[in-house]
């Protein structure tokens, strides 16, 4: 009812804004600064098992998939452990070989997403130990996996998902130092990236102030038929989901892309009525972006860049500007999403169409 979105107009709003807290809470009782780690009560699995995963497959659909392929980079750089995503409705029906000390990885907000159901129960048959993120509690993935980690972000009313996604890629974060910290991460290392984790709820506090900022780019670009999503590397994962959020709840055609893919094809899209949302803050491959930014610049197209503050080389070169607050490059995922979510939203919303119950879609996908 309309009680329970207090005082937002739709519970993708409300869910939005809810991001501080539900961050925080994914993060509640779980980072140990004593030993530099992380832990999880649920999880089951012993040190002798821990020590022997080799490989982990990740598996879901739809906004999940997105935090698995952000999951990939994380393990990668803390745990060293190579990861493959699948997704659920494509691993179901493959054989793929894998070993013994593979673990199966499942990713849901609800519990109930039908394929990821399956792709958890074939991998079960085959004998592998299965995992998942899930944020339902006592749902039929959380009931079915031999261990997991609830995200408690609370209740995701909006048909988009919004909480959820950020709250997974923060506990994938957890899980990487605590896989990390099994191999070799440094204490030093595992201390430093408890103190950003920390940081977090108060720096999307801070991120959502750049709502004032993204209404005025909704309002110059709502009548867009296509518009790209770019990013690269850690980046690139949130560029698919800023254009599902859009494609989900305004209709309006989006694609996203790894921000250098753009000249082996999708570049013959751009025109000066196509937008492309840049998300390009300062870290690694900073200027690799800004040089894909200007290729697309160079073609006519409007840019709209997702930046640190204050940066003037990109504002030499976009259109328009959303500043986000500074963060370590694993955390840019978490702090980039919020502008994205906020975009769709604000986008949807000059575009009538209701935001909560987008047409064609259910919460829960339980069919196959
Ligand atoms: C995202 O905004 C979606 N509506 C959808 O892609 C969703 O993420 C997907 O169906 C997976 O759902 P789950 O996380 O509940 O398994």
């Amino acid at each position: 009812g309309d009680a329970e979105k207090g005082a937002f107009p739709h519970f993708m709003l409300k869910e939005i804004y809810e991001q501080p807290e539900t961050l925080a809470n994914a993060m509640r009782g779980r980072l140990d600064s004593d030993n530099a780690t992380a832990h999880f009560g649920g999880l089951n699995l012993g040190a002798q098992q821990l020590r022997q995963i080799d490989r982990v497959v990740m598996t879901a659909c739809g906004t999940s998939y997105h935090a698995a392929l952000v999951g990939e980079y994380l393990f990668e750089e803390f745990a060293r452990v190579p990861v493959e995503v699948e997704y659920a409705s494509e691993l179901r029906y493959r054989n793929p070989p894998m070993d013994r000390n593979t673990v199966v990885l499942a990713l849901t907000q609800s519990g109930e997403t039908a394929d990821t159901l399956a792709a958890l129960r074939e991998s079960k048959r085959m004998g592998h130990t299965t995992l998942a993120i899930c944020n339902a509690v006592g749902s039929s993935i959380a009931r079915e996996t031999d261990g997991g980690v609830y995200l408690h972000a609370g209740p995701e009313i909006g048909v988009a998902s919004t909480k959820a996604f950020t709250s997974q890629v923060a506990v994938l974060a957890m899980l990487a130092l605590y896989l990390g910290r099994t191999r070799h991460l440094s204490s030093t290392q595992g201390q430093r990236i408890i103190a950003e984790l920390q940081a977090l709820p108060d720096v999307i506090r801070k991120t959502l102030e750049c709502h004032d900022q993204v209404k005025r780019v909704a309002a110059k670009y709502a009548d867009a038929k296509n518009v790209l999503y770019l990013g690269r590397q850690y980046l690139y994962p949130v560029a698919l989901e800023g254009a599902l959020k859009l494609k989900e709840i305004s209709y309006i055609h989006a694609e996203g892309y790894p921000a250098a893919e753009m000249k082996h094809g999708p570049i013959a899209l751009v025109d000066e009525s196509t937008p492309s949302v840049f998300l390009v803050p300062r870290g690694n491959v900073f200027d690799k972006v800004m040089s894909n930014m200007q290729e697309i610049k160079a073609r006519g197209g409007p840019v709209i860049a997702i930046a640190s503050p204050g940066d003037h080389e990109v504002a030499a070169v976009a259109d328009d500007v959303i500043e986000i607050p500074d963060v370590p490059e694993y955390l840019q995922p978490i702090v980039t999403a919020i502008p994205l979510q906020l975009l769709a939203y604000e986008i949807a919303l000059l575009c009538g169409c209701d935001v909560d119950k987008p047409r064609n879609l259910a919460k829960s996908v339980t069919v196959e």
